[in-house]
């Protein structure tokens, strides 16, 4: 299975917004990727369902929506509205799980669940077969442009293990200081969508450059 590029707008130039993603999806990316965050889970306050329904004129790429705020479960119906097609939710933001995971399902979007790279991924097995994405944070969550942690990797290998032995299809995606240096190590592991902001829209041989970067990081 090829890998799928989710491209993070929280690199890219809000002034040229329509431009950028326009560039993004020119250049052969498979989402677009919307970091919200709160100021409170994490200490910046990024963008909300205005945004995401921003994209969703400027794209016909699907909108995959990172949800790094306290109490999402009061935000899902007004991201789901706006045109979120994937939502994730932080597992250590969501006492109520599960619930969580069922209402994205019911608003017709593909849940996702997310966990922190201090998050063990045994934390997440009773509710793997509720999701569509496993998004496993190669960062801290908070800030583009951080460095790639290297303990993600058993995390991710231990989550495809988990899948794996449970017949479940859920797309395991990677997010955070991605390059084409990172890349192939977290495609070796089993991460089949990755995230990236920095190496796309900061790249300094343009967007189109990045993309290819990172395509042929796992193309042989
Ligand atoms: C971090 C965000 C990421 C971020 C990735 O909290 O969830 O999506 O934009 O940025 P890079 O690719 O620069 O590490
Ligand atoms: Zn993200």
């Amino acid at each position: 299975m090829p890998i799928l590029l989710s491209s993070s707008i929280l690199s890219a130039d809000f002034g040229h917004l329509a431009d950028q993603i326009q560039m993004a999806e020119t250049g052969g990316v498979d989402w677009i990727h919307v970091d919200v965050m709160d100021g409170h889970f994490v200490p910046h306050i990024t963008m909300g369902d205005f945004i995401v329904e921003t994209c969703h004129r400027l794209t016909g790429l699907p909108l995959d929506v990172h949800l790094m705020v306290e109490k999402p479960e009061r935000q899902l119906e007004s991201f789901a509205r706006a045109g979120a097609q994937n939502i994730s939710v932080h597992y250590e933001t969501c006492p109520n799980l599960y619930h969580t995971l069922q209402v994205i399902r019911e608003l017709g979007c593909h849940p996702g669940v997310v966990i922190n790279p201090g998050t063990a991924a045994e934390n997440i097995a009773p509710v793997l077969h509720l999701v569509d994405i496993v998004l496993v944070m190669t960062v801290n969550p908070g800030a583009s442009g951080q460095k790639f942690i290297p303990q993600s990797l058993p995390k991710i290998q231990k989550v495809k293990k988990m899948l794996e032995e449970s017949n479940l299809t859920a797309i395991i995606e990677v997010d955070g200081g991605i390059t084409a240096d990172t890349l192939p190590g977290v495609y070796q592991a089993g991460a089949r969508a990755i995230v990236a902001a920095t190496s796309i829209f900061k790249h300094p041989d343009g967007i189109f450059a990045g993309i290819q970067q990172l395509r042929a990081s796992v193309s042989d």
